[in-house]
């Protein structure tokens, strides 16, 4: 793997090479220089901190600036008050644009006492004209600027923002480009997302991802398969794949896989004990993928599959190219091939025309569905995007009383489902040692719900049997079985 490339052999006053990812491990050389001068001037190794603000995607992309950032000589810092902040952002909804602006202003004041420090923004935001240009009039002590198309460039850029003291702005409007073979430094040690495609070509009309993150691309399955391998031998027992739809993985290839292909090879690889996936898109979750989760033996039993709506008015002008009726057909389907399937979802409320009897067709599906867990939203508007331009926005008020029900009625739903799992034994992957307790420990079991039960540090890793014996909402607790 090219993560073992020793950076030290590389001859940096060469000129750089033009193929990647070698282009960027020149870089990473180079820059580890100007990290080394660092170090001196401040007698100690220079800290860093990477905050993710979006999705698992964002998640992932973090991990992979962590692992360029310890490569060049950087070490991993607990908070902000680091020598480099990296804020990841995401833009799928006003408020989480707001949090980065807010605590830009917080950062800048750190930065006025520590002059040294850098500070760089990347991730979905950054791909917006508007925050670009208030950046470059409101922010100039931001450091360094670049988007999601050119974030394999990092080891690069990160050498500019060293010779070049004013801001550095570096954005792609797209690109078709997949770079392999990167370092990445994970989060756990035990379980591992990993990307099988970018970016999203279904334009539902409220969404601001496919503008931020480019057309739907998918990496090929060997170099996918080899990641996996890769991680099964650093004794990684859990992947989750990751795309905005993984349904649609493999279409553009110039040999072209199903995801459900891709999970049958997955699953063949030894030291993976589990399997997760997300997100799936309702309109391609074909039979061959439900046959497939059927049959494996690896793969969670947990589906997040989508609604966004339960009228089939509204999902037509959010462009979900599915109705009520299918939804609910196709959840039914899964259920019945899946058993004991947990099934989780997103809900938008307040998309521009909901009416009162719009939003009571949601109520029914999520009543009939019956889902384990689901994330709920408040339509916000995003610029660029078609529904920011319908007429009949809903009024805030009207939005939010709605969204306090759908609340209610969701978690109402979801306790009493995750009750009827109470006195039964499940396996489950233990993830930490409780942070409040710290004679409990807290695992997650296939269908992901979360439980603590006694334990110690050294299970950690490890898949137990674990038997719940408290329902408490969301969560349980439990006690270890052989
Ligand atoms: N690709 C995934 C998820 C993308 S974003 C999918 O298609 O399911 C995660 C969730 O954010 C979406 O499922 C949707 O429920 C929500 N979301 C996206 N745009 C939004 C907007 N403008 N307002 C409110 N919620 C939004
Ligand atoms: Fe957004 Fe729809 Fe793509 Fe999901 S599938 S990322 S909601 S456009
Ligand atoms: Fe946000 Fe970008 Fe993910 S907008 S939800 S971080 S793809």
């Amino acid at each position: 793997m090219y993560n073992e490339i020793d950076l030290d052999k590389i001859d940096i006053n060469s000129e750089p090479p033009t193929e990647e990812p070698v282009r960027q491990y020149y870089f990473m050389a180079k820059c580890r220089r100007y990290v080394t001068e660092l170090a001196k001037e401040l007698g100690r190794k220079p800290t860093f901190f990477v905050q993710t603000f979006g999705c698992q995607m964002n998640a992932r992309d973090s991990e992979k600036l962590t692992g360029i950032l310890e490569q060049v000589g950087y070490a991993q810092a607990e908070s902000e008050e680091a020598d480099f902040v990296i804020y990841n952002t995401c833009t799928v909804r006003e408020n989480a644009n707001n949090k980065v602006w807010g605590r830009l202003g917080y950062l800048n004041g750190y930065k006025k006492e520590h002059p040294h420090m850098k500070i760089a923004l990347c991730g979905c935001m950054m791909q917006e004209a508007e925050v670009i240009e208030k950046l470059r009039k409101s922010y100039r002590f931001v450091d360094l600027v670049f988007g999601t198309h050119n974030i394999y460039k990092f080891a690069e850029l990160l050498t500019g923002s060293f010779t070049q003291k004013k801001m550095l702005i570096d954005i792609w409007n797209d690109t078709e480009r997949i770079v392999e073979n990167l370092p990445v430094e994970r989060k756990y040690n035990f379980k591992s997302g990993v990307n099988i495609m970018f970016g999203c070509n279904n334009f539902c009309s409220y969404c601001i991802v496919p503008y931020v993150r480019g057309r739907e691309r998918s990496r090929r399955p060997e170099d996918i398969l080899e990641e996996i391998k890769k991680l099964a031998r650093d004794g990684v027992a859990e992947i989750m794949l990751l795309g905005q739809n993984v349904n649609s993985y493999g279409k553009n290839l110039p040999e072209p896989v199903t995801f459900a292909e891709l999970l049958m090879k997955i699953e063949e690889v030894e030291g993976i004990e589990r399997i997760r996936f997300m997100t799936s898109h309702p309109k391609d979750l074909s039979d061959e993928l439900i046959k497939v989760m059927a049959d494996s033996r690896k793969i969670c039993n947990h589906l997040h599959l989508p609604l966004q709506s339960g009228s089939s008015r509204i999902l037509k002008k959010m462009n979900r190219q599915y109705d009520k009726e299918q939804y609910l057909a196709l959840a039914d389907k899964i259920r019945r091939a899946v058993p004991d399937l947990a099934l989780t979802t997103d809900i938008i409320v307040g998309f521009p025309g909901e009416t009162e009897e719009d939003f009571e067709e949601t109520m029914d599906v999520v009543r009939r569905v019956g889902y384990d867990s689901a994330f709920t939203f408040i339509y916000s508007k995003r610029t660029g995007t078609p529904a920011a331009a319908m007429e009949d926005q809903v009024p805030e008020d009207v939005v939010k009383e709605r969204f306090d029900r759908l609340l209610k009625e969701v978690q109402r739903i979801a306790a009493k489902r995750a009750e009827a799992l109470t006195g039964r034994t499940e396996q489950v992957l233990v993830e930490e040692v409780n942070a409040q307790d710290k004679t409990l420990v807290t695992g997650r079991m296939g269908n992901n719900f979360v439980v603590h039960f006694p334990g110690t540090e050294h299970l950690i890793g490890r898949i137990v049997n674990v038997k719940l014996k408290e329902c408490k909402g969301f969560y349980f607790y439990g006690e270890m079985t052989v």
